[in-house]
């Protein structure tokens, strides 16, 4: 099928482990990197199996200071299956001649193909094809099919299946000096020969992980078990130009489980009654099916296959059985051990998209954060607030998991880290809180545990602003926005700095929301909220006045995007472009030559701009005008401008927001953004970080980047808004919803019209609004409506 398919041709040992990221299978409950069964982990390879959720807790001695750091925990490797003709070397792509060597990722199936033939001399060829499938119907399950065929001979061809516990976190280069020996207690065990199995736990954390594997082969199979590994042994008669199989079917268990008594027993029991292959993959290809009709997104050419390639990774990552999970969005995917596996404010470029398609899985993420909402109040008090205050990145428990040190690996030096200051990951929960609600229609969840959530955000923010009377304003200090590369004042002994616009207009738009839904709750449960959480009206009359009068700095016509920014020095972008080409990472490179990114106009990732990212124009201009300091389109153009030549895009997200904020202002630029969003992981534009794991949320931001990017797409006020743009490069596209109880409402754009189909169904109609226009749609009709210019 044209567009479902990811091809590799050839072997390129510096590629292997982007293509291993990209080539992950997953199905939301686990993720295992494309990496050949053949291979162990050494400079080029690096299997790795992670379970979502799964952490665990060490301390490292780096630069002399003893550092904590939370990991997702790269589980026993279940990959292993090696084979040599009997009595010589073991084959692999880096000690055995090539005569072809293909991997395909087969999307439409969520199926990992892979097609070697080794060279063995004399004219004798071992084809090796492969079929690798993580199973999406029964989360537990995954499956590897291997074909051997000799050409040009016959003989004997020995193969070793094992299940690996001797595996460590080492994915990452960076954290090369931190202890990555994450499991304990590695014990394997035979079943019977057909079926071992392999079971650990987790250092600190304790989580118990079973493991069990079932080989089918034609051959006698033995077992050995040793050094926390069980490797059972084959061998195959091979008669020339005749294919030979042997499957692996593997369960994987943790004590995070539920129903279930012990992980091992679990995974033995679940091995054993696992149907063969071919029924596993149908079973598997089912559910594929079913996904991506509930997920469907049309856009032609190239764009339509990397998005397709997106939207894959993110349902590998968040599929419907994280709806029964307790775990968030991690930034790398379930791909890498980048970031540690942690969840950071990315979920803003996700649950968009999610609401429309899963909302069940919107609904558990947020659950994720409300569950860690009573720390989030704990960590507010230890900072002196009231309210929540959640982590800038998140693990297993909601404390605080951003690490104290980071490596410059330009310089070699480990450096105090102050991202956790980004106190704005709470105004991304409130935004996605809200969003989930209007597009899903949940009151249950608005009413209980959304307006706790709303509530105790709000409440951060309202005691976190202080009112400057020289201003006359309420000001937010000492924290850092988007732009990660600015944590301090030129020279000041504290990190912070004071009112970043995003922070303080993301922080009014909290306080209002907040008001607005504690006003619209049902008495009964207001008044609940207020006897738990002690709210009162003086608190209420707080947040009203906070929320209009918080401070938005200006400079030079332009929003500032923080008190200040317009007194740093101007970096000469032309001369450091020359000098280091790549200049993604400027702070690495200033911090390298002993200079600091902090004294200069030069943001990583858009920071300001991300308010045209998260509020319509109208909203924006709403909010400002809130605020008392309108904000008229010439205002904002120009503020797009300013940031636009002072960014240098170190962060996948940043093109993304450049992309989407650009389409709208109708800009010609806009189309070198939304490229450089989608050429993000497939091209690996961050220079060698796709390999350590995908950016998950720069992949969901390309797709809502179709669905609400470029349509307008709103859920407001009970009414589904629409107010396209056009962008010439992606002109026809086509995409399915799912809206406050309809199911596969379609929309498709193409030529200055809209189509928009309704399925049938009990639900109410759907009362749709485009600039120029209302239409109401009852369930089974469809319309076809011309766009204005
Ligand atoms: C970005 C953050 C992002 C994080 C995880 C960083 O490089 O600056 O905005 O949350 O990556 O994706």
């Amino acid at each position: 099928m044209t567009g479902w398919t990811w091809e590799y041709e050839g072997y390129e040992p510096t590629d292997e482990r982007l293509r291993e990221s990209l080539c992950t299978l997953g199905n939301g409950y686990f993720a295992t990197r494309g990496a050949l069964p053949e291979c162990t982990a050494d400079d080029i390879h690096y299997p790795g199996t992670y379970v979502a959720g799964c952490y665990n807790r060490l301390t490292s001695d780096v630069a002399g200071r003893q550092v904590e750091n939370e990991d997702m925990v790269n589980v026993p490797n279940w990959l292993p299956l090696r084979f040599r003709l009997r009595g010589g070397p073991w084959l692999t792509p880096d000690t055995a001649p090539l005569v072809e060597h293909r991997m395909g990722l087969l999307l439409a199936s969520g199926m990992l193909e892979r097609r070697t033939r080794y060279d063995l001399g004399a004219g004798r060829v071992l084809a090796v094809h492969q079929q690798r499938i993580v199973h999406m119907a029964d989360p537990h399950l995954a499956a590897l099919r291997t074909e051997f065929t000799a050409e040009g001979f016959s003989g004997e061809l020995e193969v070793e299946a094992s299940l690996d516990g001797g595996v460590t976190n080492a994915g990452v280069p960076r954290y090369r000096d931190l202890d990555g020996h994450h499991l304990i207690h590695v014990q394997a065990g035979t079943a019977t020969p057909e079926t071992v199995w392999l079971r650990c736990r987790t250092r600190t954390s304790d989580v118990r992980i079973g493991m069990a594997a079932r080989l089918t082969s034609d051959g006698l199979v033995t077992v050995r078990n040793k050094n926390r590994r069980t490797t059972q042994h084959t061998v195959l008669a091979l008669a020339d130009g005749r294919a030979r199989t042997v499957d692996k079917v593997i369960a994987l268990y943790t004590s995070r489980d539920p129903a279930i008594s012990d992980p091992l027993h679990a995974a033995v029991d679940r091995v054993g009654r696992a149907p063969g292959f071919d029924d596993l993959l149908t079973s598997h290809c089912t559910v594929w099916d079913q996904l991506w009709r509930r997920a469907a997104l049309e856009v032609a050419g190239e764009s339509g296959r990397i998005l397709r390639l997106h939207l894959f990774h993110v349902l590998q990552t968040l599929s419907p059985h994280t709806a029964d999970l307790d775990v968030g969005v991690p930034a790398r995917g379930l791909h890498g051990e980048a970031y540690r596996g942690h969840v950071f404010w990315d979920e803003l470029f996700v649950l968009p998209f999610l609401n429309l398609h899963f909302p069940e899985v919107s609904r558990a993420l947020l659950r994720y954060r409300h569950r860690r909402l009573e720390k989030a109040c704990t960590s507010a008090r230890a900072v002196g607030r009231r309210g929540a205050l959640f982590p800038w990145q998140s693990g297993s428990d909601g404390r605080e998991e951003t690490q104290q040190l980071h490596l410059n690996p330009r310089s070699g030096r480990w450096l105090p880290d102050h991202s956790h200051l980004q106190y704005h990951v709470g105004s991304a929960i409130a935004y996605n809180v809200w969003q989930y609600c209007e597009a899903s229609g949940d009151m249950e969840f608005r009413h209980t545990k959304g307006a706790e959530m709303m509530l105790q955000i709000a409440r951060f923010w309202a005691d976190a602003a202080e009112y400057d009377d020289g201003l006359g304003r309420y000001r937010i200090t000492g924290v850092v926005g988007p732009d990660e590369y600015h944590d301090a004042y030129p020279g000041a002994s504290v990190p912070g700095l004071d009112d970043n616009a995003y922070t303080n207009v993301t922080a009014a738009w909290v306080l209002m929301r907040a008001l607005e839904l504690i006003d619209a709750l049902p008495e009964p449960r207001r008044r609940e909220l207020a006897e738990r959480t002690g709210l009162d009206v003086t608190e209420l009359e707080l947040w009203h006045e906070v929320s209009r009068t918080l401070y938005v700095p200006f400079h030079s016509g332009v929003i500032s995007q923080f008190d200040g920014y317009g007194e740093l020095a101007e970096l000469p972008w032309n001369e450091y472009r020359r000098r280091y080409g790549d200049i993604r990472r400027l702070d690495r490179i200033l911090e390298a030559e002993g200079d600091t990114v902090n004294r200069y106009q030069a943001s990583k990732q858009a920071d300001v701009l991300m308010l045209g990212y998260l509020f319509a124009p109208a909203e924006l201009r709403g909010l400002f005008d809130r605020l008392g300091v309108p904000l008229d389109d010439e205002t904002w153009h120009r503020t797009v401008d300013y940031y636009l030549h002072r960014t240098s895009h170190g962060s996948t997200l940043s093109g993304l927001v450049h992309g989407w904020v650009l389409a709208r202002a109708r800009r010609a630029e806009a189309w070198t953004f939304c490229q450089e969003a989608l050429q993000g992981d497939i091209a690996d534009v961050q220079g060698g970080t796709t390999g350590e794991g995908i950016h998950l949320g720069a992949m969901a931001g390309t797709l809502d980047l179709v669905q609400r990017g470029l349509t307008g797409l709103e859920t407001r006020d009970g009414a589904l808004w629409l107010d396209p743009v056009p962008l010439p490069e992606l002109s026809a596209y086509g995409f399915g919803l799912r809206y406050q109880g309809h199911w596969g409402v379609r929309l498709h754009l193409e030529h200055g019209h809209l189509d928009i189909s309704v399925p049938f169904s009990d639900a109410p109609p759907i009362d749709l609004r485009l600039p120029d226009r209302t239409v109401v749609l009852k369930p089974g009709e469809s319309t076809r409506l011309k766009l204005p210019d």
